[in-house]
This record gives C-alpha cells, sequence and structure tokens, in this order.
C-alpha cells in the first residue's frame, strides 16, 4: 500500500493529505504539490535542506553511507575501470556505451574540439589577470551566438549536438583562458591525442618546442574527471537545471553552471583549500588555525571539509587521497610538504569534537588541488578543471530535464518579510 502524510493545520484543524513517492532507492519523498490548494499555504526551506527539487534517474547519493552511483555504478568501480568519455555518455545516455558507441563518441567528441575563430578573440578583450573563471563562464555563454544552427531543444538530434560540442569544446576554452593569462600563443586542437591529453598539450604546449606529454598525469586528470563528472542536484547543476528550465539556449545554462560553481562554498573550494594550506604554512600552526576554525566569530572555516549531503566521508575524497600518493610517487613528488600538512589536518580535525559531533569529513576538494599542482596546473585553474568535468554532468540533467513532456518553469515562491502597501511621498515630505 502506498504510504500517505497527513498535514494538520493545528489553529483550524484543518488537514490535507499527501501521498509518498518513492524513488528505487534512498527516502521517500512527500508530494506537496496540493498544499497551497487544500492549506493556502507555502512550505519554507531556505537551502533546500528538506526539498527534492526534481526527479531524477541519473546520479544517487547515500550520504550517510558515504555512497556514490552514476546511472547504479559506484563512483568507485568506475574510477577503476572506466574513463571520463565513457562516463559522460552513461550519464548522458544511462547506459554504458557498447564499443561501436564509445567508437562514434568519442571520435565526436575529438572531432568538435576546435573553436569559431571569432569565438577566441573574445579573450583579447579581456585583461591578463582576469580570473579564468571569469573568461570561462563569458565565453562558454557567448557560444549561444556562434552555435545558434542546431538550437531547437525540442529535437533530439540538436541536442546530441549540444552535448557533443560543449563537452569537447570546454577544454578548449579552458586552455584558451589559460595562455591568455601567460601572454602565450593559443595552442590548437589535436585530433590524434586523446581528450585529457590533448587538454594537457593544449595547456602546456607553446610553438617553439616539443611537448612532451606525461601519461601519469594524463592518467590522473581523466581520474579526477570521472570523480568530478556529476553529484546530483548540487549548487551550480540546480542552477543550470533552473536557467534550463526557462527554455534558454543551453550554453547559456551551461554558462550559468560555471559561474555558480565559482563559489568557494562550491567548486572554488579547491581553490581556497591550496591557499588555506599556504596561510596555514606547517604542522605547528594547525591547533592555532583550528582555534580559529571553531570561533563562531572568526567567520573561517576549514576549507575542503564538511558537505550538505555527507555526513561521512565523501567516497571521492579517498579515492583522491590514495590517488595523490600514487601520483606523486610516480611524478617523483613524494615529497610534498602541502600533502603532509593536509593529511596531518584531516587527522587532527578528525579527532576533534567540533568537527566529529558535526559529522564534517573532507570533501572532493580537499585533496584534489594536490593532484592538480603537481601536474603544473596552477591554482586559478582548479575550478575550471572541477567545470570541464562537472560539464557532463550538467548535460546530463539538462537533457534529461528538457527531454520530459512534463518539464516546468523552476519557479519558488517567498516569504515575504517587507513593508506592507504603502503611499508614494513626494520627495519634499520624505
Ligand atoms: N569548517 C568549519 N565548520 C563547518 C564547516 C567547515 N568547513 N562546514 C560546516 N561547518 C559547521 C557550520 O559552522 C555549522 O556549525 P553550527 O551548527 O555550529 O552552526 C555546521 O557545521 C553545519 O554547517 P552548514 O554551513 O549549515 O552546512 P551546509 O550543509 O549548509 O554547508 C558546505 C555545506 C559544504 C557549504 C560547508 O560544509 C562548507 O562551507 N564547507 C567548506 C567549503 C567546501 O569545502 N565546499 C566544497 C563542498 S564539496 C564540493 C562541491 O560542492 O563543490
Amino acid at each position: 500500500m502506498s504510504k500517505k502524510y497527513e498535514l494538520k493545520n493545528l489553529t483550524s484543524g484543518k488537514t490535507s493529505e499527501h501521498k509518498a513517492i518513492s524513488g528505487t532507492i534512498g527516502p521517500d519523498v512527500i508530494d506537496i504539490s496540493n498544499l497551497t490548494k487544500e492549506q493556502g499555504a507555502f512550505t519554507f526551506d531556505p537551502g533546500f535542506m528538506a526539498t527534492a527539487s526534481t526527479e531524477s534517474k541519473i546520479t544517487f547519493i547515500d550520504g550517510d553511507a558515504g555512497v556514490l552511483l552514476y546511472r547504479g555504478y559506484p563512483v568507485e568501480q568506475l574510477a577503476e575501470k572506466s574513463n571520463f568519455l565513457e562516463v559522460a555518455t552513461l550519464l548522458i545516455n544511462g547506459t554504458l556505451p557498447t564499443k561501436p558507441e564509445i567508437e562514434a563518441f568519442t571520435d565526436s567528441i575529438t572531432r568538435h574540439t576546435m573553436v569559431n575563430e571569432q569565438l577566441l578573440g573574445f579573450f583579447r578583450g579581456f585583461h591578463h589577470d582576469a580570473h579564468p573563471m571569469a573568461m570561462v563562464s563569458a565565453v562558454v555563454a557567448s557560444m549561444a551566438a556562434f552555435y545558434h544552427d542546431t538550437m531547437h531543444i525540442g529535437d533530439p538530434r540538436h541536442r546530441e549536438i549540444f552535448a557533443h560540442r560543449i563537452i569537447a569544446k570546454l577544454p578548449t576554452i579552458a586552455a584558451a583562458a589559460y595562455k591568455h593569462t601567460l601572454g602565450q600563443p593559443f595552442i590548437y586542437p589535436r585530433n590524434d591525442l586523446r581528450y585529457c591529453s590533448n587538454m594537457m598539450n593544449m595547456f602546456f604546449a607553446v610553438p617553439c618546442e616539443p611537448y612532451g606529454i606525461d601519461p601519469v598525469a594524463a592518467e590522473a586528470l581523466d581520474l579526477l574527471f570521472i570523480l568530478h563528472a556529476d553529484h546530483e542536484q548540487n549548487a551550480s547543476t540546480s542552477t543550470v537545471r533552473l536557467a534550463g528550465s526557462t527554455g534558454t539556449n543551453p550554453y547559456a545554462a551551461i554558462s550559468a553552471g560555471v559561474s555558480a560553481l565559482w563559489g568557494p562554498a562550491h567548486g572554488g573550494a579547491n581553490e581556497a583549500v591550496l591557499d588555506m594550506l599556504d596561510s596555514i604554512g606547517s604542522v605547528a600552526n594547525i591547533d592555532k588555525f583550528l582555534s580559529r576554525v571553531k570561533d563562531k566569530n572568526d567567520n573561517v572555516r576549514l576549507m575542503g571539509f564538511g558537505h550538505r549531503v555527507y555526513k561521512n566521508f565523501d567516497p571521492r575524497a579517498k579515492i583522491i587521497r590514495d590517488m595523490c600518493y600514487k601520483v606523486l610517487q610516480k611524478m617523483g613528488k613524494s615529497n610534498n610538504p602541502l600533502f603532509e600538512l593536509s593529511l596531518r589536518l584531516e587527522e587532527i580535525a578528525l579527532k576533534d569534537d567540533y568537527f566529529v559531533s558535526r559529522k564534517l569529513y573532507p570533501n572532493v576538494d580537499f585533496y584534489s588541488g594536490i593532484i592538480y599542482s603537481a601536474l603544473g596546473i596552477p591554482r586559478s585553474m582548479f575550478t575550471v578543471m572541477f567545470a570541464i568535468a562537472r560539464t557532463a554532468g550538467w548535460v546530463a540533467h539538462w537533457q534529461e530535464m528538457v527531454s520530459d513532456p512534463n518539464m516546468k518553469i523552476g519557479r519558488p515562491r517567498q516569504l515575504y518579510t517587507g513593508p506592507i502597501k504603502r503611499d508614494y511621498q513626494p520627495i519634499e515630505k520624505r
């Protein structure tokens, strides 16, 4: 029998009945779509602490158990056995691709990596010290002006071309942003290279000498991309969905997602973690730093710790921490003082009642910057790397939403606490 909930107005005694909807796994949700009609009231849940904003078949998180599944597959298995482009097709299409399917997808992505030459001209308009996230967000939005030939979001083929273009071109745009900050010439994509090797080449090659791509680095990047590819209704994905729900151009929706990701509470945390480690400086200063974190008046957070959903270890953080050992060793950078510092910081924090009682554990951003740094990627590009990977998830969610015949514009309500109706006063009477 299906479960039902009753909501009672304790003043008037009026009740309303709400059915529970069960997913395949995870807690039920209570359908309150009839609440306003029945009770004349809205629910109030700032920050969506107890609100499911949508139904989705893409990613599942059990925050208490530290479980993350993409289309049902544990992220640990995908990290060990898959690669980023395969994970991207899995997220978008729902099934692991067959050999011909992944070959066709990889070929299409490889052949869409170039961007319109005019689009590269945008970078000349940015100051050399512009943050790459600002440039990437702006240039992604500008793609709407270049690729409007396939913008009928109701047409599955148009949606597919959009998906391939954005996944293929984002590394090219990211590399152009990076080269602009360096004042170096832009390096064109190479179709003989795989996704991450091509990206490394566009980032680090210069026209005057050959650049040897380190396979260890490309493999590490691919693994990081798998781990960042999706995370259900996080702030940036919800932003892409909300913007996309108006029927806007999908590049504009992705650009909105890039902007939402930038904040330090979300994807910007990877950059903030390394700034924090620098400011701590050495193991001897950890206790002093943690006292500041625990002091409510100090407004300092332990960056890379805590998560809205995980109240246990973020499974991605565990994989990335293990990866740090391997990558640093393989690259001959085992004595990495920032890694040592972060390990000690984690150890001390996880024994401290402040973090234990609040169930604050390392999240995906705690260790990822250590690897990006070891690969030579500068701090200001960390969140851009996150954006490249998360594009797969954003596209999957956008596709899922716009192909739903029942798609509705996202339009939350509010609790109004401003002034009641009052009359306009002429300036001399104010
Ligand atoms: N350092 C110190 N205290 C913390 C932290 C932290 N990193 N995170 C949460 N708290 C405390 C917070 O002060 C509050 O304490 P109290 O109950 O005494 O007021 C309690 O824990 C609950 O925190 P909250 O801010 O209400 O939790 P939230 O679910 O709204 O925020 C979060 C989640 C990720 C924004 C937050 O944990 C945070 O700011 N962490 C640091 C930034 C970070 O690492 N962000 C990356 C998140 S994972 C990747 C991604 O989403 O992109």
